[in-house]
């Protein structure tokens, strides 16, 4: 039976609600991941026409957390970021993308950028979905057409991002 993005939505409430810390996440990823491999979700969903490159699919009125889709048709080199005070996970349904985690060299303070370099890269691939906690630095490569489900602690419309730079 299809998974719908109303199912989704309301068991990573339930999870959130069973267990907000990294455990619940994990349990998230999992979700993400069942929704990837359902084609009818990819296909009802994550379209180039609503998601290029963001749509917020489900935003819940009581936790805060945002179900994202994102569509990207050309390749790119991502620029390490955070997303400020949110987590997020990300997961992916459409064109392997290689994701690197970025070590802080120099933390930053207020205009001063916090300095980082590369820690270790690892391949998303459909059905995959990696947990970012609040403060972990990321970049992805994406070298085909990408799609994927983005699952946001506080909608990312509205938090301030941290000042990174490559060392
Ligand atoms: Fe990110």
């Amino acid at each position: 039976m299809a998974y719908t993005l109303e199912q989704l939505s309301s068991d990573i409430a339930g999870a959130l609600k069973a267990d907000a810390g990294p455990a619940g996440k994990q349990a998230i990823c999992g979700l993400v991941s069942k929704a990837l491999q359902d084609d009818a979700f990819v296909a009802e969903h994550l379209t180039a026409e609503e998601c290029r490159p963001r749509k917020v699919l489900y935003e819940d009125p009581e936790q805060g957390f945002c179900v994202c889709g994102h569509v990207y048709l050309t390749a790119a080199i991502g620029e390490p970021h955070d997303h400020g005070s949110s987590w997020a996970i990300y997961g992916l349904a459409e064109g392997d993308t290689e994701m690197v985690d970025w070590r802080v060299v120099k933390k930053g303070e207020g205009a001063i950028p916090t300095l980082v370099e590369p820690d270790r890269s690892y391949v998303l691939r459909r059905g995959d979905a990696h947990f970012y906690d609040v403060g972990v630095i990321h970049s992805p490569n994406r070298s085909l057409v990408t799609r994927l489900i983005r699952v946001e602690g506080a909608n990312l419309d509205h938090v301030k991002r941290s000042r990174i730079k490559r060392a």
